[in-house]
């Protein structure tokens, strides 16, 4: 199926990257389709509740790289968040990525999701998970597997396992 990662850390090469990538790699080795959009670095301004969209097909107003996403949004099958941990919440860049799926509503061929989480701290997830499940409920998506990484944990051969044996598991 085609599956596509949002990577909302604006950090190279860091902690989420390498979940984001381990888990790439798992799924693909199933034979999966996998796109990583790096959405951290790219210019998407929060949604303006406008409701342009619902008078133009779901159409947003706002010009800016969320127009590159869309169509990548509209044609998967899967949609995995993955993100830093920043002041107990996804980022900022993510957050406004998910906020403008207001003008499609939800990714309309998305069955199921996934989420992959790195922080500092243990114990950091309950709002990210929390905003996770009640989204996907509301999308009528099914929950994959949820992999976090700590300080203790980032980047660690057994925390890449388990985010790569997630993407083999499709
Ligand atoms: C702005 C900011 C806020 C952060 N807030 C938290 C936090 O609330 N709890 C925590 O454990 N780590 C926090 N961190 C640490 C990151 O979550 C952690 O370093 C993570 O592994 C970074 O992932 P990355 O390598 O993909 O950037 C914060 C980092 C930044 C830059």
């Amino acid at each position: 199926m085609k599956i596509l990662i949002l990577n909302g850390s604006p950090t190279p090469n860091g902690n989420t990257a390498a979940l984001a990538q381990a888990f790439k790699e798992g799924a693909e080795s199933k034979g999966h389709e996998v796109t990583l959009l790096n959405v951290a670095r790219k210019k998407v301004n929060g949604c303006l509740g406008c409701n342009y969209c619902h008078g133009h097909n779901s159409q947003c107003v706002q010009k800016d790289d969320m127009q590159e996403i869309y169509p990548y949004l509209m044609d998967t099958e899967m949609i995995v968040f993955a993100s830093p941990i920043y002041y107990f919440t996804m980022s900022a860049q993510l957050q406004s990525v998910i906020q403008r799926f207001y003008a499609i509503n939800h990714p309309p061929k998305a069955k199921y999701s996934a989420l992959l989480l790195s922080s500092y701290s243990p114990d950091v997830y309950n709002g990210s998970i929390a905003q996770y499940k009640d989204m996907i409920g509301y999308m009528g998506i099914t929950d994959k597997g949820i992999v976090v990484a700590d300080n203790s944990t980032n980047k660690t051969p057994a925390k890449l396992a388990e985010a790569k044996t997630l993407g083999a598991s499709l």
